[in-house]
């Protein structure tokens, strides 16, 4: 029988947003498939993305027969708030309320039809680490016959944003896993102290799923924030010499101390603040270490940032911009963002960094789909610090890639078709 090329590996993405998963996952992938509530979101993914692809609505009201079949993959960034995971088969009904759960019962569905992606990645904020959660989620994906293991990516290996996301990555019985085994997990730096805690409080039957994965470690130097930052910003004004004032009195000498050694250092110093609520009291603190801290959600003032320059002896101050803000998240500037700064910017500060996907992608997701084509897997190491990096390495692995897949397809033995992903071999 003829069998056609396959030219990508397909994947689902769920919680999709503005789409930066999509961005980051590289040219050897395709979404096929994109779900998210949120009509602002929507609107910025199809400035950028095929709006075909993009199914505006709840979670909870997409069926398994929704979905196009034989994906490799199915990616799920599920809201931080909903951390509502315990007790899987702890006596609580698996009809539970959330969206992770809506995001399972499709899961479930799809395993029941046979047609489950081989692969599932749950992105989410370290505190899914913590509690009994972590357990009742482990338990859930177990449900579904997975193995499964985490890793920590602090964005700051890639953009200059400390921003520590988990990566929880599972796969079927169809994937060999030993390939991508870490022999000594104890020195990964993506394995903190917090999964190897999450992994302890596992029970062992749950643990016995577990596999430590494998992933290299960047080594190129990441740019100063100061690189990010517009020169000639449009989207926001500077603040006036009173609010710049108003800014230094919310802060405690520490931070102040900081202010005073940029001034010291000379040159153009760019630091960036933010609001915190201490002690009943609101605090402004500042950095100058060449990092941002975490971008969030702008619900209210005080989520969003202020970028802080000191030069020439004086201090100047202003809120960052969507585009800069989106730089942050590794987002190169032909990314179409919305005219409303808070749309742009929780579109922004709400979104996986692209770079730390294409990361995870290149060096895991990639060569872990790669064998499910049973090509023999080749690990190697490349230093992916921007966008412009991962996309020339990604052309070489995509035509690398297409070879391999157009000599497969010509071979009886290749079990995918039709432009479709590989089917199961259960
Ligand atoms: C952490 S964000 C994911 C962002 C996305 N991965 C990106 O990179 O832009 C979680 C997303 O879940 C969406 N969401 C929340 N509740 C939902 C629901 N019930 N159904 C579908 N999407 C939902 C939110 O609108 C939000 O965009």
């Amino acid at each position: 029988m003829h069998k056609e090329p396959i030219d990508k590996l397909v994947f689902l993405d769920f919680f999709a947003g503005a789409g930066l998963v999509e961005l980051g996952m590289g040219p050897e992938w395709q979404c096929a498939w994109a779900n998210d509530i949120d009509p602002k979101k929507a609107e910025v993914y199809a400035a950028n993305f095929d709006p075909a692809l993009y199914h505006l609505g709840d979670v909870a009201n997409i069926s398994a027969n929704h979905l196009p079949s034989g994906a490799d993959m199915a990616w799920a960034s599920f809201p931080c708030q909903d951390l509502s995971l315990a007790g899987w088969r702890r006596g609580m009904s698996a009809e539970r309320s959330g969206t992770f759960w809506a995001f399972w019962r499709i899961m479930r569905d799809l395993h029941d039809l046979d047609s489950m992606p081989p692969m599932l990645v749950l992105e989410n904020v370290t505190g899914l680490l913590y509690g009994p959660e972590f357990a009742g989620l482990c338990e859930a994906l177990a449900g579904l016959g997975l193995r499964f293991g985490a890793v920590v990516i602090d964005a700051k290996h890639f953009v200059p944003q400390s921003r520590p996301r988990v990566f929880l990555v599972a796969v079927d019985d169809r994937v060999d896993t030993a390939p991508f085994e870490n022999a000594q997990p104890e020195s990964s730096p993506w394995l903190p102290k917090s999964v190897w805690s999450a992994y302890l409080a596992l029970p062992p039957a749950l643990r016995a799923r577990w596999t430590w994965w494998s992933l290299p470690v960047p080594t190129e130097t990441v740019p100063d924030v100061g690189t990010r930052i517009e020169s000639r910003p449009t989207a926001v004004e500077w603040h006036g010499s009173e609010q710049t004032a108003r800014l230094l009195e919310m802060m405690t000498e520490v931070n102040l101390a900081r202010i005073e050694q940029a001034r010291k250092d000379g040159g153009r110093q760019v630091g960036l603040l933010y609001k915190r609520t201490r002690n009943g009291a609101q605090r402004a603190e500042i950095r100058f270490d060449g990092v941002a801290g975490c971008l969030r959600t702008p619900s209210g003032v005080s989520s969003r940032q202020t970028v802080v320059v000191v030069e020439n002896g004086t201090v100047r101050s202003r809120l960052l911009t969507p585009r800069e803000a989106a730089r942050l998240m590794g987002v190169e500037d032909s990314f179409v963002l919305p005219s409303s700064y808070n749309q742009a910017y929780k579109a922004m500060g709400d979104a996986v960094v692209v770079p730390a996907v294409g990361w995870l992608s290149i060096n895991l997701l990639t060569p872990l789909a790669l064998s499910l084509c049973h090509r023999p897997y080749a690990p190697v190491v490349y230093d992916v610090s921007d966008r412009q990096a991962h996309r020339s390495i990604s052309q070489v692995r995509a035509s690398h890639w297409n070879d391999a897949r157009l000599a497969l397809a010509a071979s009886s033995e290749y079990p995918g078709a039709n432009n479709s992903a590989p089917s199961s071999t259960r």
